[in-house]
């Protein structure tokens, strides 16, 4: 093992991406990706974005994005970060508000790449188990630095209850960052959590890969409490939202109807696919989000993946004891949905 590099990366196990098959003809139904295409405003930003502007660096403070942002959300723009992706976001998060002697908590199973975060930044893994049936569990007399929540939960879809979630940020010693990646396919979301006067502790993040169908384009942002906020500020690549993602991302926000119009879409597949699959006996968790946890009759989740990929439909499977019997399936385009119900079938 060469010596040059650090302990902590090179003992590192990577976090492990879906796949991205670029052959054609398959169906996709393995990371949350958005079945519709972005917005036409979102085309005519593109189709319209003067190439000579790229000689110039990006405005490093992004902030037309945040003053459409900040509005969205009516909070001030010193309350809104706006980051290359949710990913980025929760790296700086990790930076900003953990001592190189802290720890990172999280529920478990929750999104993969927390754990991995932690072990990059060379600090406590703190997981907390879900209790049975993935029903959040109050981490008690529980401390670490930074705690992340995510909400609906991925990969099980399950939106925890406000009474739950508002207690754990008002009692925890920390950072508390909700992850609302999936929120717009939710009924209920917690942002006033990050937005009230007497909140000091807890940020509540977004992205547009999912619900504005702009995982291509790395979007995300976080909304909070000013100290924690422009803690984030300091520490980010000075560049880091490029000119082309501050523009189409400005060009998304601006047509919220148009997102809200697919996501009802999703939502009525989903609803549409999670009766199907429990009508064939399958155990299938209630989704607020644009994916199922489903798991198979006979509880052999793996057999269903390799026979599904074989017909070229591609579905997300996590090992483990808690996750091994069930396969995580992003809503498609009802035709796409349609393929899968026949292939399983
Ligand atoms: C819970 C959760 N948070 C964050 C992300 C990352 O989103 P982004 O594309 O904004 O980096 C994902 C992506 O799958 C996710 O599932």
């Amino acid at each position: 093992m060469s010596t040059y590099i650090a302990k902590n990366v090179a003992a590192l196990k990577a976090y492990m991406p879906g796949e991205q098959p670029q052959d054609r003809g398959i169906i996709k139904l393995n990371t949350n990706e958005n079945p519709y295409p972005p917005s036409p405003q979102v085309t005519a930003a593109l189709a319209t974005f003067p190439a000579e502007r790229l000689r110039l660096y990006p405005d490093p403070r992004a902030q037309a994005l945040r003053r459409r942002i900040a509005a969205l959300h009516k909070c001030r723009v010193e309350q809104v970060f706006a980051g290359n992706g949710s990913d980025e976001i929760l790296a700086l998060a990790t930076r900003a508000f953990v001592e190189n002697n802290g720890s990172i908590g999280y529920f478990e199973p929750s999104y993969s790449l927390y754990p991995v975060l932690a072990e990059i930044r060379g600090v406590t893994r703190r997981p907390v188990e879900l209790a049975p049936d993935f029903a959040w569990r109050m981490p008690e007399d529980f401390c670490a630095s930074l705690f992340l929540l995510t909400t609906p939960n991925a990969p099980t879809s399950i939106q925890y209850d406000r009474a739950a979630v508002t207690a754990f940020c008002d009692a925890f010693d920390g950072v508390v960052l909700l992850d609302e990646a999936y929120v717009d396919f939710a009924r209920d979301n917690y942002m006033d959590l990050a937005l009230a006067a007497t909140n000091t502790n807890t940020l509540v993040m977004r992205t547009l890969s999912k619900s504005f169908s702009l995982a291509g384009l790395r979007l995300g942002y976080a909304i909070g409490p000013e100290p924690l906020i422009s803690a984030m500020e300091k520490i980010k690549d000075s560049y880091n939202l490029d000119m082309l993602t501050q523009a189409v991302g400005l060009a998304a926000l601006s047509d919220l109807e148009y997102m809200r119009a697919n996501v009802r879409r999703i939502q009525a597949t989903r609803e549409r696919l999670l009766a199907a699959l429990s009508a064939a006996g399958w155990r299938v968790l209630p989704s607020e989000t644009n994916f199922l946890f489903a798991r198979p009759p006979d509880g052999n989740a793996w057999a269903v993946f390799e026979r599904l990929r074989a017909q070229k439909i591609f579905v997300r499977y996590f090992a483990g004891p808690r996750t091994g019997d069930y396969l995580r399936i992003t809503i498609g385009a009802d035709p796409e949905i349609d393929a899968l119900l026949a292939a399983v079938g």
